[in-house]
């Protein structure tokens, strides 16, 4: 029924956890980093790609599925995963973060949020129940309850307010979700930066019951520092057999910190966001593959790296694709990027097999060019 989460081992040297979450669609091995398919595509690659690459697992969004081109029709396609010809897992965001970030478009009640589409102006409302409707029709396996997401800085009082109403519209997304055979619903934690207030956040959604639950509300523009801190006191009070998800998050430090501290599933859009905008990641850090020093560099983007844009194609040629703003930069950059963070994430899977995460990090951290 469902999912089902198996904690495989726990890192000696490390709160960090190998594991493995079954699902309708396939079996999926964490730690793990989920590409964004905001649109019903992982912009620029198409699922012979995505495959490649080893993605297990993909994330696509009810709020821009939802405008367009409609659950409804989504659902006549015969659901998400058959629409965009991707048969392995899906996790379909809920929402609420989506619509927060609407900024003066919204409109917040305990009954939901009213918002204007960012396409044509156009009204809407989404409520807990209808999160729920959209995802149930876009047919993923695992739905995020509707919450909401505290801005940063937040005052107390706000965010406690906030979390409050995140619990009661989480059970309200529970009873409102029938097709638990098929899809499984998890639950997000919020609370800002206060840890006692992600603690009263915790105790009531894992109170609800949730297949697997997800730490929200990070990576809101807080000092990386900070958000690290929150998940040392959040991450514990999580139980230990159902996956814990790190929402919106995926640079490669950020990755590993939330590994260490036992995260499990990770998403963001960075690594195809910068690939687009002419950054790559590599084992010794950035590269802006514009930068002028690349004009005669006949060296792969990464030597070290496997990938079908490294394997085939120099820095010169990629930054004359940029430069001349030809479509296969995006794709070459993008492929690369997510490559790049699917090993990042397989190493760190095999570094906990063998109780050697921290040791992982200094050696990655180290060629990385970071602290
Ligand atoms: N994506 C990144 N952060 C969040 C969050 O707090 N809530 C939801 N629903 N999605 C997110
Ligand atoms: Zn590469």
């Amino acid at each position: 029924m469902g999912i089902k989460y198996e904690l495989i081992k726990e890192c000696k040297q490390s709160g960090a956890r190998l594991g493995k979450i079954y699902t309708p669609h396939g079996v999926i091995e964490t730690p793990i980093f989920m590409p964004v398919g905001t649109q019903a595509t992982v912009k620029t690659m198409t699922k012979e790609e995505l495959e490649e690459i080893h993605s297990q697992i993909i994330l696509s969004n009810t709020y821009h599925l939802y405008l367009r081109p409609g659950h409804e029709l989504i659902k006549k396609a015969g659901g998400l995963h058959k629409f965009m010809n991707w048969d392995k897992p899906i996790l379909t965001d809920s929402g609420g973060f989506q619509v927060f970030s609407l900024g003066d478009l919204r409109k917040i009640t305990e009954e939901g949020v009213e918002f204007r589409s960012h396409i044509d102006g156009s009204k809407h409302f989404i409520s807990p129940e209808k999160a729920v409707e959209i995802q149930t029709a876009l047919g993923s396996d695992i739905m995020m309850a509707f919450d909401e997401c505290a801005p940063y800085p937040a005052d107390r009082e706000y965010v406690k307010n906030s979390l409050e109403r995140t619990t009661r519209w989480a059970k309200r997304c529970k009873e409102a979700h029938w097709n638990t055979e098929k899809q499984s619903l998890f639950g997000i934690i919020q609370g800002g930066m206060y840890n006692d207030l992600r603690k009263i956040s915790a105790e009531q959604i894992i109170e609800l019951d949730f297949p697997g639950y997800a730490v929200g509300g990070l990576s809101v523009g807080e000092p990386k520092p900070l958000m690290y801190e929150v998940l040392d006191h959040t991450t514990p009070l999580m139980p230990k057999d159902k996956p814990r998800y790190l929402m919106g998050v995926g640079s490669p430090d950020a990755l590993i910190e939330g590994v260490i501290r036992g995260i499990d599933m990770f998403d963001c859009v960075l690594p195809t966001r910068i690939g687009r905008n002419g950054t790559a990641m590599t084992s010794h850090g950035k590269v802006i593959i514009k930068n002028a020093k690349h004009t005669e560099s006949f060296e792969p983007l990464d030597v070290e790296c496997g990938c079908y844009t490294c394997k085939n194609y120099s820095r010169a040629y990629l930054r004359h694709l940029f430069k001349a703003d030809e479509i296969l930069g995006l794709r070459l950059l993008t492929y690369h990027n997510l490559y790049f963070l699917l090993k990042l994430m397989e190493e760190m899977r095999q570094a906990i097999r063998e109780d050697r995460l921290l040791d992982y990090r200094k050696s990655f951290y180290e060629k990385y060019g970071l602290k």
